[in-house]
């Protein structure tokens, strides 16, 4: 409110239910905006938001309670519900909003609404505005400017308060606790769906009922398609397992990556690569701090794994030359990680003024190198190939440099191989 000043509104929609199949939704899940603004987790609300206004500056339109509908479908807030809960200072139902919100939006210098992200609504509020145009003829009043409120909401969110990191850290510690019980349960002959199984189980039974991205469970060489989600396949012996999953706690994501050696014990060859992914996250983890700029991270990670695969054989020549001529984006082909928060891969620029952007306190992002070794990967000696390893944790950037919220989750080789036996 202080950022859009005075005489402006706000004006924002839930997120659509969606159809997965006839008469089944997929589970509703509130947009990420829409969470941060308001609290609120049903479908069919606009949340509108008026600085100074002297009757309520937090509107709400919503679903009114309805004794069928919540038979059918479950428990809705209602108007009351919203005061009372959410603090809006005033709720209508979502049905009378074409009457009112016009009304609300007269005379205001600026209309803010995130342009582009639904059409429909985008479209409804120009007929909101050109009704007031309109009336406009008849010196009612003036159409205000459209401001698209994304921006500014973004750089909000990318800098989380205590309260979100709290939550954060709940989601990176049951993720954790979910892919150790992975660990002990992994044996060769099961099934990847089964090493999945116990991600979600773990996650339901500490309070986190959903998973914040579809989980990876990759069996060898499955671990070098980067976003593997068929999750089918037996574990086979002598083969790793690469797990890229984390839950959701109270609309807060963690993405945690663990690569481990399905029947428990590294091969030479995966324990060599291991450590050099290993090497790269922590030094690039080191790069984490107020100051440092945002490829940083990127680039310590791509200039250990260059110079290990140089050491390994895998690439020949000078660091030097293997960098500018990018030789290493045949085995490490991705960014070193994202900024995480309501959504994922999270919201927030990552470039100012066409530079990388410095990293501030209350930042939270991952660190997630890896090496990808394909099995038909004949450039290469034949003990590397079918070696997929991505290592990757949760890390929040403090005062003084950086919190790793996922740190109980194993990754020390010694200490998983200890987990699995
Ligand atoms: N799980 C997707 C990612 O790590 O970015
Ligand atoms: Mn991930
Ligand atoms: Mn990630």
């Amino acid at each position: 409110m202080q950022w859009m000043g005075d005489n402006s509104i706000a004006i924002l929609p839930a997120a659509n239910e969606k159809v997965r199949s006839r008469d089944v939704n997929f589970h509703f899940r509130q947009d990420s905006d829409f969470w941060y603004l308001t609290g609120f987790d049903e479908p069919e609300a606009v949340v509108v938001i008026i600085p100074g206004r002297k009757h309520g500056e937090f509107i709400l339109f919503n679903r009114e309670k309805d004794p069928i509908q919540e038979t059918w479908h479950g428990v809705r807030l209602g108007q009351e519900g919203a005061i009372e809960t959410l603090g809006a200072d005033d709720a209508f139902p979502i049905t009378d909003i074409d009457d009112i919100l016009p009304g609300l939006m007269e005379g205001k210098d600026r209309i803010y609404f995130e342009l582009g992200v639904n059409p429909e609504f985008d479209q409804q509020i120009l007929e909101w505005r050109n009704q007031l145009t309109n009336a406009q003829h008849k010196g009612e009043s003036r159409p205000g400017e459209m401001i698209d409120l994304k921006h500014h909401l973004h750089e909000m969110r990318l800098i989380k308060t205590q309260a979100e990191i709290q939550r954060m850290r709940y989601a990176a510690n049951v993720s954790a606790k979910a892919h150790i019980a992975l660990m002990k349960a992994c044996a060769s002959g099961k099934n990847e769906r089964h090493m999945e199984a116990e991600l979600e189980y773990h996650y339901a039974l500490n309070d986190c009922r959903h998973a914040a991205y579809p989980s990876i469970v990759a069996a060898g060489n499955n671990a070098n398609i980067l976003h593997y989600v068929e999750n089918d396949s037996e574990l086979e012996d002598g083969d790793l397992l690469l797990t890229d999953a984390g839950c959701e706690f109270e609309y807060y994501a963690s993405d945690i990556s663990r690569t481990i050696p399905i029947n428990g014990r590294f091969s030479k060859a995966q324990a060599e690569l291991y450590d050099l992914v290993l090497a790269a996250q922590e030094a690039a983890i080191e790069m984490v701090k107020p100051g440092n700029h945002w490829n940083d991270i990127h680039d310590k990670a791509v200039e250990i794994i260059t110079q290990g695969l140089i050491d390994l054989k895998i690439l020949k020549g000078s660091l030097k030359v293997n960098l500018i001529k990018e030789t290493y984006k045949e085995f490490y082909m991705h960014k070193t990680g994202h900024w995480l928060g309501l959504d994922v891969h999270d919201v927030g620029d990552y470039q100012v003024h066409g530079q990388p952007r410095l990293l501030e306190a209350g930042m939270v992002l991952t660190v997630e190198p890896g090496l990808y070794i394909n099995k038909d990967n004949t450039r290469v000696a034949k003990k590397w190939r079918g070696i997929g390893i991505r290592i990757e944790d949760d890390v929040a950037v403090t005062k003084t440099g950086y919190d790793v919220l996922s740190k109980a989750a194993p990754k020390d080789r010694e200490k998983i191989e200890q987990l699995m036996q």
